[in-house]
């Protein structure tokens, strides 16, 4: 991890249902790094555990602070925030990175989050207010018990629209965004996938609106039927074979070589490696089109080759 930053967990508390706030501390009174709302920071979890998550607390504040959902059928990173770690605890983190940065300028914002993507939202709903935007927020959840953050954004009044599925379903977003003035705005949206395609859509069919998102989940698709085998080379000359339906990383881990990564969908940025020769196949949601297009980075836990070979500079 480039850039560590040292943490004391100095308080934890359940803000909703599977879902735990730990407030994050400078270590013998060093400052924390500064960051932007929409940032998230990879924390060093175990030897071969780092996951990433949103900064939720106020960008000025001194301590950080990070919301957890467990997830009972994920890799361990959430179990291990609910029921290992501990007040008191000290723990590394990345500097804080922003892959979901909120622009506050003549447009009026919708900010959107579904369950626990409300952490990226939380701070830039306060942006926004803070810099007297026209904006608002539609926070969707399953039901009463799994909503994060009820009273914090119960301050901002009518700019905070709810819907929980319990009460008679899932939202009628389309309605409700154009209520919003979704179509006419920027939206900065996170959440589960099926809520971000519905965005997709929607903004497809309003030129008017601007869609911003920050993945929880990639889309599956590391591996594809037809994709080919390749050879990855590492700087000192080594040749790592890449089977068709293995991925680069899976690949670099069974050769023993390790490469620093949270969410292993291609969505956090944590194994963003620089590409020395060869033409990256980039399937991330991470990369923007003119990193895409310098093919000068990728994501090895997703991204492939489009030929033979590929040098990256591990
Ligand atoms: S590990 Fe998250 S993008 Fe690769």
């Amino acid at each position: 991890m480039t850039g560590e930053v040292r943490v004391r967990v100095a308080a934890a508390r359940q803000v909703a249902e599977r879902v735990r706030e730990l407030v994050l501390a400078p270590v013998n009174g060093t400052p924390l790094p500064g960051w932007t709302p929409g940032a998230h920071v990879d924390v060093r979890l175990g030897p071969d555990l780092t996951r990433s998550y949103s900064l939720c607390s106020a960008p000025d504040a001194a301590t950080w602070r990070i919301a957890v959902l467990e997830e009972t059928d994920g890799r361990g990173g959430s179990r291990h925030v609910h029921r290992s770690v501990a007040v008191g605890d000290e723990l590394v983190t990345s500097v804080p990175r922003n892959d979901f940065e909120l622009v506050v300028g003549e447009r009026p914002i919708v900010l959107v989050s579904g369950g626990i993507g409300v952490t990226p939202i939380l701070p830039m709903a306060a942006a926004a207010q803070a810099a007297g935007a026209e904006w608002r927020l539609l926070h969707l959840a399953r039901s009463e018990a799994a909503a994060a953050y009820v009273d914090e954004l119960a301050a901002y009044g009518d700019r905070v629209v709810r819907h929980v599925d319990t009460d008679g379903g899932p939202v009628d977003l389309v309605a409700t965004l154009d209520a919003l003035g979704g179509a006419e705005a920027d939206v900065y949206a996170c959440g589960p996938a099926p809520l971000l395609t519905a965005l997709e859509e929607y903004a497809a069919a309003r030129p008017g609106a601007r869609l911003v998102v920050e993945r929880f989940a990639g889309d599956g698709a590391a591996v594809r039927p037809g994709d080919h085998a390749f050879v990855v080379e590492i700087a000192d000359g080594t040749e790592i074979p890449v089977a068709a339906d293995q991925t680069v990383l899976d690949a670099l881990t069974g050769a023993g070589i390790r490469v620093l990564s949270s969410c292993q969908e291609g969505v956090c940025g944590t194994c963003e490696t620089v590409v020395l020769e060869g033409e990256p196949d980039h399937r991330d949601h991470v990369l923007s089109d003119e990193e895409r297009e310098s093919g000068e980075m990728m994501m090895p836990c997703v991204s492939r080759c489009r030929g033979a070979r590929i040098v990256l500079d591990l």
